[in-house]
């Protein structure tokens, strides 16, 4: 017990802040892999329930959704927030990869920081495709903790750059 208390204290200090159990990486991973080329539903679920996102978009902003989810436009979108959740969900899990995972997300957060967009939206975003996760794949506490851990890491790096 004594050694496994100690082990469990050397892993959290010595691991970097992105540090995750690989089996909470293996369950996270399989369950993107599930819903990941469904992008253009789930930009479409994220503007649906957040109006304010889609307010955010030049190119989207007082336009129908429904008109708008068939456009090339949106699904070139869906597409660059997809592929940065792809990159940032393939880095995870070996703390060699922590500088890079930090660098793109401190970029994103800048970007994002330039245009606006708040904590409360990018908590609305992480709502949304949670609940999209759940209703398309088999959901369990654990899986749930394991995508609560990634947003939230994930957001620990992009908040240090929100206004
Ligand atoms: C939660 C609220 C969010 C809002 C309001 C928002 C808004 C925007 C806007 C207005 C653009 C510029 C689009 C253009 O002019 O072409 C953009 C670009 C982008 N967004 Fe978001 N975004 C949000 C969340 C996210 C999240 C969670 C991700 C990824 C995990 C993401 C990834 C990207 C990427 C990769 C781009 C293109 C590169 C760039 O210009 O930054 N966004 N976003």
């Amino acid at each position: 017990m004594k050694f496994f208390v100690l082990s469990l204290f050397f892993a959290v200090v010595i691991a970097g802040p992105l540090w995750m159990e690989a089996n909470d990486v293996s369950l996270i991973r399989h369950s993107w892999d599930k819903v990941k080329t469904n992008e253009v539903e789930i930009l479409y679920l994220i503007f649906k329930e957040n109006p304010s996102i889609q307010a955010k978009f030049a190119a989207f902003a007082g336009k129908d959704l429904e008109t708008l989810k068939g456009t090339a436009p949106f699904a070139e979108h869906a597409n660059r927030i997809i592929s940065l959740i792809n990159r940032y969900i393939d880095l995870l899990g070996d703390d060699g990869n922590d500088a890079t995972i930090k660098a793109i997300l401190e970029e994103m957060g800048e970007k994002h920081a330039a245009r606006g967009v708040t904590k409360d939206q990018f908590e609305a975003f992480k709502v949304t495709v949670l609940n999209y996760l759940k209703s398309h794949v088999e959901w369990n506490d654990a899986l749930g903790k394991a995508w609560d851990t990634a947003f939230d890491k994930m957001y620990s790096i992009v908040f240090t750059k929100l206004h």
